[in-house]
């Protein structure tokens, strides 16, 4: 089961049994056909009414608003708290961005191969601005548009990237390591933009969740 359901599955039995609560959410998110280990976040605007029906035979109005206020509250207050801006800097700055971009798409619902997918996105790019520049920062934000996604943001304050257009391209020979990661990390994600110059680079990918 995904995060977010367990979460649902949390709220809801505070106000019916175990099974009837069980019961309600497999049934709303077989109706609407979401497998259970996939529901996110993204999925609640639709899911709040759905429940509230179903959860109509089982509560008095009162309690029913209030478990309907609940939920709600707990799908407007998520997205929020799925942005990060961390400092990268040091080599233990790596790791610690890759286990965060990994637990905020795990947290968002995302399925895990995309998950690992944005983890090696944002290893590759922190380990860069470690590599080559001063520092620089990486941000990680889950936004919802048709689908969720992941927007990760890595902007440092290097020189620029002098031979981007030889690595795109992939006739780059890289002194320092195989030369693979700014094109991997193009091939990884949905949407991939790069701006570098001599004051610093920026690096802006989407990818699905
Ligand atoms: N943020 C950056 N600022 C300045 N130069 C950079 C930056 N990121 C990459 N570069 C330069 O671009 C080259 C290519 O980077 P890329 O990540 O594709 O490969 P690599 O780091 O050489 O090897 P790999 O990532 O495969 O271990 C690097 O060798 C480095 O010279
Ligand atoms: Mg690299």
């Amino acid at each position: 089961m995904s995060p977010v359901y367990d979460q649902l599955l949390r709220v809801l039995r505070a106000y019916l049994t175990a099974s009837n609560a069980e019961g309600l959410l497999l049934r709303t998110t077989r109706e609407m056909d979401i497998r259970p280990e996939e529901l996110s976040a993204f999925h609640l605007p639709r899911m709040v009414p759905a429940i509230e029906r179903r959860a109509r035979l089982y509560l008095d109005n009162v309690r029913l608003a209030r478990l309907v206020g609940e939920i709600s509250g707990f799908a407007l207050d998520r997205p929020s708290r799925r942005s990060r801006i961390l400092t990268v800097e040091y080599e233990a700055d790596i790791s610690i961005a890759r286990q965060t971009a990994k637990a905020i798409c795990d947290a968002a619902g995302g399925r895990s191969f995309n998950a690992h997918k944005v983890a090696t996105i944002v290893s590759e790019l922190a380990r860069n601005i470690v590599a080559y520049t001063p520092g620089g920062t990486i941000e990680l934000e889950i936004v919802r548009e048709t689908a969720a996604c992941v927007r990760i943001s890595a902007v440092d304050r290097g020189s620029g990237i002098a031979a981007l257009d030889d690595i795109l391209a992939g006739r780059y020979r890289s002194r320092t390591g195989l030369g693979k990661g700014i094109v991997g990390v193009q091939r990884l994600a949905d949407k991939f933009n790069i701006h570098t110059g001599p004051a610093g680079t920026k690096v802006e990918v989407e990818v699905r969740l």
